[in-house]
């Protein structure tokens, strides 16, 4: 015999354990996913936080280059007109985009 046997209880115990701290990580891990923006606090991260976590979480700001916000803030704009929602103002757009390309990648 290779294997001393006897230890089927502590291996089968340790499973549950672990069992029990993968929940407790994915649990942490969800939290955690639809929070850090950078200066999370700040006016600019609330406002796009609420006007672009909406209809998916609010992407970090640092993946993506200034040029490409720009662009998706337009494809974005289009996105409300299609699903009747009215468009975010001229002010809180550029709020918006500045917080984004200050933040960008
Ligand atoms: C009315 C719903 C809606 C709102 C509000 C909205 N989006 Fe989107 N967004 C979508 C949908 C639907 C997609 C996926 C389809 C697509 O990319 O063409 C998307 C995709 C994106 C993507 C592309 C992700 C990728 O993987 O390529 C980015 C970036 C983005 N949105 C940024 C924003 C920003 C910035 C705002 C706020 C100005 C915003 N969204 C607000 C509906 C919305």
């Amino acid at each position: 015999m290779i294997d001393g046997g006897g230890h089927g209880g502590v291996v089968e115990g340790v499973g549950r354990a672990g069992a029990t701290a993968l929940l407790v990580l994915a649990t942490l891990l969800a939290s955690a996913c639809s929070s850090p923006l950078p200066d999370a606090e700040s006016r600019e991260a609330r406002l796009y936080a609420q006007e672009c976590g909406t209809c998916h979480v609010a992407y970090p700001p640092h993946m993506l280059k200034p040029a490409m916000w720009e662009m998706q803030m337009g494809r974005m704009a289009l996105m409300r007109r299609q699903r009747g929602l009215p468009p975010i103002s001229a002010a809180d757009e550029k709020t918006i985009l500045a917080y984004l390309t200050k933040h960008a990648g």
